[in-house]
């Protein structure tokens, strides 16, 4: 069975109320056209719930770009997956670089958050990705293998999680690695997936982030072992994101 590509915009800290009409646009966009993929948008945490209302009954989904390893308590300014999956969100995003370098988020870190996520029923992406300096010095393989098998619970399933691979240096740059560079990368992450989990590791996606544009989309799409996309600017663009959606 062909794995169904996910396409998931991560709008990062971008966007306010009236973004939520492109939400919205995005929407009926996915419900005239028969796009073969899960399609998603995880805005800023305060638009998930106006975005989720607007888009009722819709194929495209929200999620959400963070969430803390606890469910409530005394961490003034953080969200929880449970509150996030009140407000409508069906996924979280983990781990993102982002979050890695400007919050030293940990390995152990991002597999409490995911594992937090999986337990309230909400899909985790997990991402991982090197670092230029990293890259350079041909560390990839061994750097992103170790933040999968760090990052992702083992309670995971194809179904709970997804991998996104993001390269730092690709990320808003508008570099993207060597259709070669991505697939090796994506070879050894299913690799890893199917020695962690041997009966079911063939079936996660592993989404590739950084610098996917609508120049470049169906060339990524096509490389084997990727099975969708985060994006990042593109997706804040209606014309760039559909673009994207119909390169599947
Ligand atoms: P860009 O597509 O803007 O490079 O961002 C990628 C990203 O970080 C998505 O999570």
């Amino acid at each position: 069975m062909p794995i169904r590509p996910a396409i998931i915009g991560n709008w990062k800290m971008n966007g306010s109320g009236k973004e939520v009409k492109l939400v919205s646009r995005f929407a009926d966009f996915l419900d005239k056209h028969k796009i073969a993929a899960d399609v998603m948008i995880c805005p800023p945490a305060t638009l998930i719930g106006r975005a989720g209302g607007a888009i009722k009954g819709s194929k495209l989904k929200i999620g959400a770009q963070n969430c803390h390893v606890a469910a409530s308590g005394a961490y003034t300014g953080d969200v929880s997956a449970s509150m996030l999956k009140d407000a409508g969100a069906k996924a979280v995003i983990v781990g993102h670089s982002e979050r890695r370098a400007g919050y030293d988020e940990t390995d152990k870190q991002v597999r409490q958050k995911a594992q937090a996520v999986i337990e309230q029923g909400l899909q985790s992406i997990i991402c991982v990705g090197e670092t230029r300096q990293q890259f350079n010095k041909g560390q990839t393989l061994q750097v992103v293998g170790r933040q999968l098998r760090g990052s992702i619970p083992s309670s995971a399933t194809p179904q709970s999680t997804l991998i996104a691979y993001e390269p730092v240096w690709a990320i808003g740059s508008g570099r993207t690695p060597k259709p070669a560079d991505i697939l090796r990368t994506h070879a050894h992450l299913r690799k890893t997936l199917l020695k962690l989990h041997p009966k079911e590791g063939a079936k996660f996606k592993i989404l590739y982030g950084g610098s996917v544009s609508a120049a470049n989309a169906s060339d990524i799409l096509a490389l084997e072992n990727v099975n969708g996309a985060l994006v990042g600017g593109a997706s804040l663009s209606f014309k760039d994101f559909t673009t994207i959606l119909r390169s599947v």
